[in-house]
C-alpha cells in the first residue's frame, strides 16, 4: 500500500498572479510536479474502504507517473514562518485548487490562500489526479483514494526536500488541510503512512466519520452526460454532482446567489470511487502528528439537522477513537456550510484554520 521513494522533478514553474487583487502582498506561481505513484488499488473501484481492508486477491498494482498541477502562494515579504511552514491544500469532490481561491474579484473574500498569505503563511493548492489541470487517466478506475493518498504523501516529502519554485527553500513543516473528500485523502495517507507520514499536522474540514452506505448523494451523474461540451469524451466512471445546493447553507441569505452560479459553471469531476470510499473515514489511523476536524454547523452533508454536531464533547469523543496515537485531537465547530470557504461565514473557518496551523507548527 506504500508509494515508492519519490522521484519528483519540478517540470514547470512560472510566475503569475503576482500582486493580484487577492491579498495585498502575495506572490503566486503555477507549478506542475510529476509524481510517481506505485501503489495497490481495489479491483472494485466502489470498494467502500478503497482496498484498505482487502486481501491480495482483491487488489491490483498501479504504477504510473502523473503531472500534478498546483498554485503555490507565499507572502512577498518573507518571514520566519512563511519560509518554515507550508500548507498543502487538498480540495473535495467536484472542486479543484480554485476551491481555496475562487478566480473572480467578487469572491476575493472567499480566498483562503489570500487570507493565509496576509497572515504570513504559504500554501500549495493542488488539483488531484483526474481533476483540473492535473493528469486525467483514461480509465477512471485508476483514480481512487489510494492514488491521491500516494500523491499527497510524495508532494509533502517533495516540499520538505526540494525547491517548489526557484528561490524558495524546502520547508521544514508541511500541514495538510483537506476539504471533504480531500480530508478523506489525507486520512487514507494517515492510515497507510502512520508514523512515517511527512505531514506535521492534519486539518480535516467538511468531513466526519461515515460508515459504508451512510452518505447518499443525490444528483450524481456521469460527467459526459452532465456537460457533453466539456466532458463528452470521458469514460462514464468520471462523475460529477449536478445539484450544488447541498454544499451551501439551507439559509440562502448566507451565501451569494452568484456563488451558486459560479460553482455550477466551474465545477469539476471525480471518479466513481470517491463517494463510496468516504467510508475510509471510519477506519483507525496510527498517524502520530496533531489532528483537528473542522465542521460547519450549517453543513447539510454532515451536521445540519443530523443531531451529530449538537454536542461537541460527544462528537469529539466519537471521532477521537480513530486517532489513538495522534499527538492531539480536537473538533472545531464553525458556523458555515459544507463548502465553508465559499459562504459569508468563511471568515470563521479561515481564522480557525490559521489558529490550528500556528498551533501545530509551534508558531504561537
Ligand atoms: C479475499 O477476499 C475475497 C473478497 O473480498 C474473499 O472472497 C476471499 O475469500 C478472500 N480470501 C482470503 C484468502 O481470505
Ligand atoms: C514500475 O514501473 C517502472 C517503470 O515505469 C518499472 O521500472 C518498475 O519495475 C515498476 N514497478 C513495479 C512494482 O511494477
Ligand atoms: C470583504 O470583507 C471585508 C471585511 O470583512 C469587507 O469590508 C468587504 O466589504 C468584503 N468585500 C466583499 C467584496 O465582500
Ligand atoms: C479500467 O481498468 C480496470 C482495471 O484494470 C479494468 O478492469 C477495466 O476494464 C478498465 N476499464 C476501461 C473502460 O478500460
Ligand atoms: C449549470 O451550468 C450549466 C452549463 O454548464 C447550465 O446549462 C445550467 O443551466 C446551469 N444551472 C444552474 C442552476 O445555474
Ligand atoms: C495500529 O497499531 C496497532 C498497534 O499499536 C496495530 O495493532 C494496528 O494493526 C495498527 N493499525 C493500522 C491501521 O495500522
Amino acid at each position: 500500500m506504500f508509494a515508492s521513494i519519490p522521484q519528483i522533478l519540478l517540470l514547470v514553474a512560472h510566475l503569475h498572479l503576482a500582486a493580484t487583487a487577492y491579498g495585498q502582498a502575495c506572490g503566486c506561481s503555477s507549478v506542475v510536479v510529476p509524481v510517481h505513484v506505485n501503489t495497490l488499488l481495489a479491483k472494485d473501484p466502489t470498494d467502500p474502504f478503497g482496498g484498505l481492508e482487502s486481501n491480495a486477491t482483491a487488489l491490483r498494482r498501479l504504477n504510473e507517473t502523473y503531472d500534478i498541477f498546483g498554485v503555490f502562494c507565499a507572502p512577498t515579504e518573507k518571514t520566519a514562518q512563511s519560509i518554515d511552514v507550508i500548507q498543502l491544500l487538498v480540495h473535495g469532490f467536484t472542486y479543484n485548487n480554485e476551491y481555496w481561491s475562487p478566480k473572480t474579484e467578487e469572491f476575493q473574500n472567499q480566498s483562503y490562500t489570500a487570507y493565509a498569505c496576509d497572515r504570513g503563511l504559504s500554501t500549495l493548492a493542488i488539483d488531484l489526479v483526474g481533476v483540473g489541470k492535473s493528469t486525467r487517466p483514461t480509465n477512471a478506475s485508476d483514480v481512487q483514494y489510494a492514488t491521491d493518498s500516494a500523491v499527497v504523501s510524495q508532494l509533502a516529502r517533495h516540499l520538505k526536500s526540494a525547491s517548489i519554485i526557484p528561490g524558495v527553500q524546502p520547508f521544514n513543516q508541511v500541514i495538510g488541510i483537506g476539504h471533504s473528500a480531500g480530508s478523506v485523502t489525507l486520512i487514507h495517507e494517515a492510515i497507510t503512512e502512520a508514523e512515517r507520514s511527512p505531514f506535521d499536522g492534519l486539518i480535516l474540514t467538511g468531513q466526519l466519520i461515515f460508515q459504508p452506505g451512510e452518505l447518499v448523494l443525490s444528483g450524481l451523474v456521469s460527467a459526459r452526460e452532465d456537460t457533453p461540451i466539456r466532458w463528452g469524451s470521458l469514460e462514464p466512471n468520471y462523475i460529477t454532482e449536478g445539484s450544488r445546493a447541498l454544499f451551501y447553507p439551507s439559509d440562502t441569505t448566507l451565501f451569494s446567489p452568484r456563488m451558486l452560479v459560479y460553482d455550477n459553471f466551474t465545477k469539476d469531476v471525480g471518479s466513481v470511487s470517491i463517494v463510496p470510499g468516504i467510508s475510509i473515514s471510519s477506519l483507525l489511523a496510527n498517524y502520530t502528528g496533531p489532528v483537528a476536524k473542522v465542521a460547519g454547523l450549517r453543513d447539510q452533508a454532515i451536521c445540519y439537522n443530523t443531531g451529530r454536531c449538537d454536542d461537541l464533547a460527544a462528537l469529539t469523543a466519537l471521532e477521537r477513537v480513530l486517532w489513538p496515537k495522534a499527538k492531539s485531537f480536537e473538533v472545531v465547530l464553525t458556523e458555515g456550510g459544507h463548502c465553508m470557504n465559499l459562504d459569508f461565514l468563511a471568515d470563521g473557518a479561515f481564522s480557525a484554520f490559521v489558529k490550528l496551523v500556528k498551533q501545530f507548527a509551534g508558531l504561537q
